[in-house]
């Protein structure tokens, strides 16, 4: 294992792991899981008993009809998705009809007619039906006339229904507008057993207005949580999710500095409210590239002797990230070094696309997530191991909705103190028999908040629905037989090979072009040899077609801080 520093977290997390080949990882993560073939055997059989128990209790909810028929594996599910990324933030009618025309009117919804198994599904068809046939007015003739008619006196009607639908697919996911409201939802389930971990609504803060409004909100929200924390412990009580990127306009590694100096004493003074109220306060992970980052605040925040004798502050892992095992070995470390106690989640990971995107559009060596759900699942269960070995330090909380992930950690944890995790309206079939099977504890994830502070929150759980190799996903499909849902990933892993993996970004145009090189500027290996190369001689630029001299070369600086950068020779007409 590596050392645990603390003054040198650039060191410990280096690029190398960062974007270790998936093979490698995987035979370290196969090790630490440690899971003989007849573990694994019974982990499936178990895993398989609980989808046949979940697919015979009640029936799903309208979301997950929804998306396993408008999947993200259907040209219409994909228009769908484009349209609720993007109507909730474009301001004007003007724009949302167009854009309403461009997604709805090409895709054939004639073909979903009767396909699901849920009526009002099958209603949504017909009206997406009706509306693409509306909108879709390249027919001649009086048809055509009456069409295009339709179609302007449609379109405000057209324009609402689908800002509704929208709406209605939020509401799934999030509690109550506001945390009493959330707080009155809440008890029904709290009756149940079930506890909770409140999430203010609201990241990525654009500017110091924004981060203002988001601290007020969680610091609000952590005086209502207050009152009703009345157990002994925070394992009992209700706790707060927050996210580093709603309390910072520049939560950057560029701005490491200012954000150590600005951000770490918000964070310390929330989680002192948190401690004095008994309550779990947990740190959700966010971007890979920021990953370093939040350690570095999370160290910061955690060593202050003001959180002494207190087990509530909290950490999310992604396992779908290759660093999510160091990560373990490091948190774990620290709270040896500092003897404390520290409570972590484990997930998967909810910004997969996004970082496939950036790695790609940025042209960057790789990327730094497992490319298929194999891993991530393998990776979830060795991760799993990890952190019940780890339990005279670390209470784990695995979130997770997915029965074969869940009958693993069952297996594994003998005896060992722990709690499950899972979303607002999702997975609820799923832990409800858990509970009751197991007596354990699960926690849910409530998201709290209006609807403007809910787009990239709702985008990520459609998105995550949607996907056909997802648990939920599937869970719908009765196609799919139980035994497969719940099929063991080792064993999937040894199927696929060599796995199916992604093109690295930099061959994702194939043979023929390779993708313009970028530079991950949240690497400090990266940013050192760039500022290095700033003492090399300049570049100069020149035309390439003119042989003949000609003008005279001119300096180019950078604009931020007119330091000289290169010259350049310009081509006159
Ligand atoms: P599964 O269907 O078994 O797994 C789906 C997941 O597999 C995807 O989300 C993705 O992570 C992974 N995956 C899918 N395709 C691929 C692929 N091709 N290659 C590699 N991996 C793939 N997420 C965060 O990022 N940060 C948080 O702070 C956070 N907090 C959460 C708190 C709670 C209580 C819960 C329940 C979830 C939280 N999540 C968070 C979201 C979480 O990451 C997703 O809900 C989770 O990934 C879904 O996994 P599953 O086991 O339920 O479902
Ligand atoms: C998210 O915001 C649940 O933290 C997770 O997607």
């Amino acid at each position: 294992m590596k050392q645990y520093t603390a003054d040198n977290l650039n060191k410990y997390f280096t690029f190398d792991d960062k974007v270790k080949p998936d093979a490698e990882s995987l035979t370290k993560l196969i090790a630490i899981a440690n899971l003989s073939d007849q573990d694994r055997e019974s982990i499936t059989q178990d895993a398989t008993r609980l989808v046949e128990q979940i697919r015979s209790t009640k029936s799903p909810s309208l979301m997950e009809h929804f998306l396993a028929e408008y999947g993200l594996s259907t040209k219409e599910g994909i228009a769908l998705m484009c349209l609720a990324e993007a109507m909730l933030r474009v301001p004007d009618s003007e724009t949302i009809d167009t854009l309403i025309e461009d997604k709805i009117a090409p895709s054939n919804w004639g073909k979903h007619l009767g396909a699901a198994s849920s009526s009002l599904v099958n209603a949504s068809s017909w009206a997406l039906m009706l509306t693409g046939s509306v909108l879709d007015d390249k027919h001649p003739g009086v048809a055509g006339v009456l069409r295009s008619m339709l179609k302007r006196l449609g379109e405000p009607v057209i324009r609402r229904a689908v800002s509704q639908m929208m709406k209605e697919m939020g509401r799934q996911f999030v509690l109550g507008e506001s945390i009493s409201q959330a707080l009155r939802r809440a008890r029904k389930m709290e009756q149940k057993g079930f506890t909770y971990s409140y999430d203010m609504l609201g990241e990525a803060a654009m500017t110091e207005k924004d981060a203002i409004r988001y601290r007020q909100s969680y610091s609000q929200a952590i005086h209502s949580i207050a009152a009703v924390c009345t157990k002994k412990t925070v394992e009992e009580n209700p706790g707060i999710s927050i996210k580093l990127s709603a309390l910072h306009p520049r939560y950057e590694v560029a701005q490491q500095k200012r954000v150590l100096s600005e951000l770490v004493p918000v964070v310390l003074g929330l989680a002192r409210a948190a401690k004095d109220a008994n309550m779990g306060f947990n740190i959700d992970a966010e971007e890979q590239n920021r990953l370093v980052l939040s350690l570095h605040v999370i160290q910061a925040v955690i060593s202050s002797p003001d959180l002494a004798d207190w087990g509530g502050f909290g950490v999310v892992v992604q396992a779908y990230g290759k660093r999510s095992d160091l990560v373990i070995d490091w948190l774990y470390r620290l709270s040896v070094a500092l003897d404390r106690k520290i409570m972590i989640r484990l997930v998967k990971g909810a910004y997969w696309d996004t970082e496939i995107k950036l790695a790609q559009t940025e042209g960057l060596e790789d990327f730094p997530l497992f490319t298929t759900k194999t891993a991530t699942d393998v990776s979830y269960i060795s991760n799993a191991r990890k952190l019940l070995d780890y339990s005279d330090r670390i209470y784990p909380q695995f979130a997770t909705h997915n029965a074969h992930s869940v009958a693993a950690i069952i297996k594994m944890a003998k005896g060992r103190n722990f709690e499950f995790q899972r979303l607002h309206g999702m997975g609820e079939r799923l832990h409800d028999v858990v509970l009751k099977q197991t007596e354990g504890r699960c926690r849910i994830y409530a998201p709290v908040g209006a609807h403007r502070d809910l787009l990239a929150y709702l985008v990520r759980r459609l998105l995550e629905n949607g996907a056909n190799s997802s648990f939920v996903n599937q869970l719908v499909n009765k196609s799919i037989e139980s035994k497969s849902i719940a099929e063991d990933p080792f064993l999937r892993l040894s199927k696929d090979n060599p796995p199916q993996e992604l093109s690295r970004p930099a061959d994702i145009y194939g043979s023929g072009r390779i993708n313009s090189k970028g530079f991950d500027l949240s690497d400090e290996k990266t940013l050192f040899d760039i500022c290095q190369s700033s003492d090399l001689e300049l570049p100069s630029a020149s035309p390439l077609t003119v042989t003949e001299p000609m003008g005279i070369s001119r300096p180019v600086s950078n604009p931020a801080s007119k330091q000289v950068i290169g010259h350049v020779l310009e081509c006159d007409e």
